[in-house]
């Protein structure tokens, strides 16, 4: 840190091009899908507006689309990519370390601590929970689409899942995990404001520039 103004003396790159890419896609994707989602299930919008109804269902399909290519792409990086965006940091409890971590950071949030956390795995644990939110989305809104008229392979493909729930239920589903996912990016943002602010690290710029004020800890 330098001294005068709190600003970072050395930056770290620590998020690549792909991480950055598939978040900004994925929140394009997700406010999209929420918004046209909610319009599709007030009852109010679909008496008056028929017509804008189709347009805004397409809508609705076509984010849905972009969300299945981000989230595919992000899952490919997991794998083939850098340290700090591997699959492994989004599982802290499956290593020793990282379980003793998890148990510093959830100390330090329940005032039992006094000294921050040095690591980040809880954040990376509730990262991995939105994923497969996403996951849930996207197959429940491709069963949807099944469902909804002949689309190809969709048809055969859900058959099974329709065999042992009903649609009712899989839309559902498909709206409680938005409702998660709405509740947990009003969490995100503030964190992501609030430790930004209190460890002048540039979190937020990070996930447009790619680099921090410090290194990512796991
Ligand atoms: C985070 C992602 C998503 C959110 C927040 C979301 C949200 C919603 C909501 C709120 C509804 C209205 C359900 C109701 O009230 O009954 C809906 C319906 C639907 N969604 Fe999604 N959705 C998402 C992803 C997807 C994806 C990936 C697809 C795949 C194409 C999709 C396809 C559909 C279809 C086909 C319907 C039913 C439309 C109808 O009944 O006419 N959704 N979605
Ligand atoms: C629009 C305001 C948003 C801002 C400023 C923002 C900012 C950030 C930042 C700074 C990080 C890195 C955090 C870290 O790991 O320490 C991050 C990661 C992440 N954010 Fe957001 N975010 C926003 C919206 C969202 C939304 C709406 C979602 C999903 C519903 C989301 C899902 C995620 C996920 C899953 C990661 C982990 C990324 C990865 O490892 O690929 N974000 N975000």
């Amino acid at each position: 840190m330098s001294g005068t103004t709190g600003a970072p003396s050395e930056f770290f790159y620590v998020w690549h091009l792909p991480v950055r890419v598939t978040h900004w896609a994925n929140v394009a994707a997700f406010f999209t899908l929420a918004l046209t989602g909610l319009y599709i299930g007030a009852p109010a919008a679909v008496a008056v507006h028929v017509p804008q109804m189709t347009y805004v269902r397409m809508v609705h399909v076509a984010a849905g689309y972009v969300l299945l290519c981000s989230v595919a792409i992000r899952f490919y990086w997991a794998f083939v990519g850098d340290r700090g965006a591997s699959w492994r940091a989004f599982f802290p409890y499956l290593r020793t370390d990282g379980r003793r971590k998890m148990i510093e950071e959830l100390q330090f949030y329940a005032f039992l601590r006094r000294d921050p956390p040095r690591s980040s795995s809880v954040i990376n644990v509730s990262h991995s929970i939105v994923f497969l939110g996403f996951v849930v989305e996207i197959v429940t809104g491709f069963a949807l689409l099944s469902v909804a008229g002949s689309h190809g392979i969709l048809a055969p493909l859900f058959a099974p899942l329709f065999a042992l729930v009903a649609p009712q239920n899989v839309r559902l589903v498909h709206v409680v995990v938005m409702w998660f996912l709405l509740a947990f990016t009003v969490e995100h943002i503030y964190v992501a404001v609030l430790l930004d602010w209190k460890e002048r690290s540039l979190l937020l710029a990070s996930m447009i520039t790619g680099y921090m004020g410090h290194e990512r800890r796991h």
